[in-house]
């Protein structure tokens, strides 16, 4: 089984720039054409607009043609959850008798970076344990 190295390739500098592990959203927003541009009369106002990183730099949902057809749905779907869940809530880790909440948050960190594995979609760990035999009706 060959997995990429999903975190390195959507961090590489030379796709995403000195600050690709700054939290910057804005970095995927092309920004509407600059006033300097209208006030030389040159061109028209755009609208802001997505900008797709270069092919094969984000692949989370795959790329090429068996990419992931519930991208757009699952994008969709993960801003409203996320709204949802954090317009009313937020969320801590459960902290250890006699822990800070301080401590607390740098374990849960420190075990996301070396407890953490890929794992991708559902499947059967050993399909050799159970063998089909096809056989014509
Ligand atoms: C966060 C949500 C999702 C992520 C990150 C994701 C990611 C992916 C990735 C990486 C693949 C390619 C797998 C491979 O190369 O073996 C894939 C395939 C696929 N995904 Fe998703 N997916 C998501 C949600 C969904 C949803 C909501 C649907 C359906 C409504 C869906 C339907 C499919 C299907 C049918 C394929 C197989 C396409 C093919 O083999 O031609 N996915 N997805």
């Amino acid at each position: 089984m060959i997995c990429l190295d999903y975190s390195s390739l959507q961090t590489d500098l030379r796709w995403w720039g000195f600050d690709s592990l700054t939290w910057r959203p804005s970095r995927f927003i092309k920004p509407a054409e600059s006033d300097l541009t209208l006030e030389a009369g040159v061109g028209m106002a755009k609208e802001e607009e997505f900008l797709q990183p270069r092919r094969g730099a984000f692949v989370g949902w795959s790329e090429g043609a068996r990419d992931c057809p519930g991208r757009k749905f699952s994008q969709v779907e993960f801003v409203a959850t996320i709204v949802s869940l954090f317009r009313d809530w937020k969320v801590d880790p459960v902290t250890f008798e006699g822990e800070t909440i301080e401590a607390a948050r740098k374990r849960v960190l420190e075990l996301i970076r070396t407890d953490s594995a890929m794992v991708l979609l559902q499947q059967m760990l050993h399909p050799e344990r159970a063998p089909l035999v096809w056989s014509k009706r």
